[in-house]
């Protein structure tokens, strides 16, 4: 990104108007330049006011990534099994690159955890090919590479784990009414607040490659809101202030870290009272999508093994590992 455009957006961060005038002479370029500069700002995903006689600010502000200080969130012993946490203005996917990068490190080095933050996707990635909405400056996209020493089926539940350690974290804040919706959506009054995508890649020597994906809605601009095809809420909306997402991206790395490590030792096990209590779909009349199939009935919970239990209109339980559950509220 160029860097004047990086030094315009940190100078509006504060949501505040800032004049042409003084803009220009702290970018050191002219009024005119400032104009051309702001005018790029809505193409990243940024909503910018410009009032003659006042200048430009960002309406209600950014709270821009900064690594020094995700990292304050971060316990020692966390900080030191994470090899790498980087941090882009602009990336494809957080999770492209990761699996990218797993594909280039050596199989041995392996108990190692590699974090990719950036501050816009300009392809990210939801489940089933959908598109994450990733406007600049605005909300959490986050990916981690973990390793695991087992076959694929070995970490079926982890999309469950990552699940419950997003909405551990958001009531350790004391945000309320979070609920998961199977397999691994977190909600916020039946609205989605953060989704997490789980890429696989299994290599050689038995050690295999998941790219846990993150996106948390932290202050999601209105315009790129409407981008959006399901019911959504940001933490903006639910605590009605602008969020330090350092904070947030430092809590959920450092809690993830520590839920991988207990994942590793004692299974999906740890986990299921936890994923139980914030179960929405519990009783309720679902549908569950597969790419072949849609089967609806009422939602039974999840089995021991983090699959879905559908009771169907014969009575019969039928399980599944892997679909999108439609609430039919
Ligand atoms: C979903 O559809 O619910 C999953 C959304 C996952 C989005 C995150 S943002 C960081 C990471 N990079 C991506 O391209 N996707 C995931």
């Amino acid at each position: 990104m160029n860097a004047n455009l990086k030094k315009l957006i940190r100078c509006l961060s504060d949501g505040k108007f800032h004049s042409g005038t003084r803009l220009g002479e702290v970018l050191g370029i002219t009024r005119g330049g400032v104009w051309k500069l702001a005018r790029k700002l809505p193409a990243l995903g940024i909503e910018i006011e410009s009032v003659v006689g006042k200048g430009y600010c960002i309406p209600c502000g950014l709270s821009l990534l900064n690594l020094a200080k995700i990292k304050n969130y971060i316990d020692k012993n966390h900080l030191a099994q994470i090899k790498k946490i980087e941090l882009f203005d602009q990336i494809d996917s957080t999770n492209n690159y990761l699996m990218q990068l797993a594909q280039k490190l050596s199989a041995k080095k392996r108990n190692e955890i590699y974090v990719c933050l950036a501050e816009q996707q300009l392809k990210g990635k939801g489940r089933l090919g959908r598109q994450w909405v990733s406007p600049f400056g605005a909300n959490l996209y986050l990916s981690m590479l973990w390793s695991f020493a087992k076959d694929v089926s070995a970490i079926s539940g982890l999309g469950l784990v990552v699940a419950v350690t997003i909405a551990d974290t958001l009531t350790s804040i004391g945000i309320k009414k979070i609920g998961l919706k199977w397999p691994n959506d977190v909600l916020w009054q039946k609205r989605k607040l953060s989704g997490i995508l789980i890429e696989v890649s299994s290599e050689a020597y038995g050690i295999g490659n998941a790219i846990i994906g993150i996106g948390l809605n932290v202050a999601m601009p209105a315009h790129a809101g409407k981008l959006i095809n399901q019911p959504w809420v940001d933490l903006r909306e639910i605590t009605d202030e602008l969020q330090d997402r350092n904070q947030w991206a430092g809590l959920l790395i450092n809690n993830l870290a520590h839920n991988l490590n207990l994942f590793r030792q004692k299974g999906i096990k740890a986990f299921l009272q936890k994923w139980r209590k914030l179960d929405v779909c519990m009783n309720q009349p679902v549908c569950v999508i597969t790419p072949n199939d849609k089967v609806c009935g009422i939602a039974k919970g999840i089995d021991d093994h983090g699959r879905l239990c559908l009771k169907n209109k014969a009575g019969k339980i039928l399980t599944f590992s892997s679909g999108e559950v439609s609430l039919r509220f």
